[in-house]
């Protein structure tokens, strides 16, 4: 029987990102079909139908599900649109992977948690950190120590004038739960404005429940677009520098130093984009735990904390959690 996987949204980070990665899912498994796409968009519907081999494609979502019945959907819609879709898509029963953030407000990921758990819905967000190949290594070698002393995340984009960072942010602050395998146990938070622009850097200090010491900056008006890692743990030094999709860091950098003296240094090398952000091994896991029937490890549930911290953002808060004044 084959496996049908429809998607519903093919702009920039679906045709980037996901399409690649879900036609080199269906390249190397016989049984994935590659069923529908759907755009409100039919230019864009059709153009990605062509470009990563989909069978059909749909301007309505509703009527896509209907009639194709997918065992695996991927949402890839606008922020705003995707909290009510996905709850709409696990109602009628589909499985689904969705991008980040799954909803703006911790109550409204709480609301579909209860969904998932209602419709007994298998479900992934797509923090594409979470299954970028250097950033795994990290994390177990990490894991192998036991424990962090401290973990600053810079977070630095170029001429990015969003009213509202902290739906990109989100991948910062998610990054620094998955290295820690911690949640934040507190946080404050500084808000700095960039003179002439109504725009704000943002500075968290804090520690996670593990007892590591974080600090992550997000700079959305910089003159480099990078992620960067810096962990110290006693006498060990680890710099990543998250692959990125152009510019001085798009090959991304795993570096280990014991004592000053370098014990291993990678790179993603030439691996494509989709592959070396993670793209194709979210979207792998997804669809490999649904075939195994197993629970997908990424699911809402572990999306909750940082979901709420991107809305202390947005709302400007000074500290997680909130101290009674
Ligand atoms: N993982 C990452 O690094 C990363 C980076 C950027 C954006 N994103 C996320 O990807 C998602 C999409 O962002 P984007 O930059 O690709 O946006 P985009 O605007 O380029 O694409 C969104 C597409 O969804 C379509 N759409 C909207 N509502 C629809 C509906 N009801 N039915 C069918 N199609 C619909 C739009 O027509 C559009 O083509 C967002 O959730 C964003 O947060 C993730």
């Amino acid at each position: 029987m084959a496996f049908k996987i429809c998607v519903i949204g093919c702009g920039n980070m679906s045709t980037n990102g996901h399409g690649p990665a879900i036609q080199k899912y269906a390249a190397l498994h016989a049984d994935v079909e590659l069923t529908a796409c759907c755009d409100l968009d039919p230019e864009k519907a059709q153009r990605y139908q062509r470009t990563f081999g989909f069978a059909g494609s749909y301007t309505d979502w509703r009527l896509m599900l209907s009639q194709e019945k997918p065992d695996a959907v991927c949402l890839i819609v606008p922020v705003e649109a995707t909290a009510g879709l996905a709850i709409a898509i696990m109602q009628m029963g589909f499985p689904l992977i969705m991008e980040k953030p799954p909803a703006l407000t911790a109550a409204r990921c709480a609301e579909m948690m209860e969904v998932a758990r209602r419709t007994k819905q298998s479900n992934q967000v797509a923090f594409n950190r979470r299954y970028t190949p250097l950033m795994q290594k990290l994390r177990r070698e990490l894991a192998a120590h036991g424990r962090i002393d401290s973990l600053r995340y810079d977070f630095f984009r170029v001429r990015r004038r969003d009213p509202d960072f902290s739906t990109t942010a989100i991948h910062g602050i998610d990054a620094v739960r998955f290295l820690c395998g911690s949640d934040f146990a507190q946080v404050a938070f500084h808000y700095h404005p960039i003179a002439d622009t109504g725009r704000v850097n943002i500075y968290m200090e804090g520690t996670m429940q593990s007892g590591t010491v974080v600090s992550l900056a997000f700079c959305p008006m910089t003159g480099v677009n990078v992620e960067r890692a810096t962990v110290i743990v006693h006498d060990h030094t680890y710099y990543l520098h998250m692959p990125m999709l152009k510019g001085i860091d798009a090959g991304g950098r795993l570096l280990h130093l014991h004592k000053d003296t370098i014990i291993s240094d990678e790179t993603a090398g030439e691996e494509p984009m989709f592959i070396s952000n993670g793209f194709y091994h979210e979207n792998a896991a997804f669809f490999d735990a649904l075939r195994a029937g197993v629970k997908p490890e990424n699911d809402l549930a572990t999306a909750l904390q940082s979901v709420e911290l991107a809305e202390y953002m947005r709302l400007r808060k000074a500290h997680y959690p909130e101290v009674a004044s």
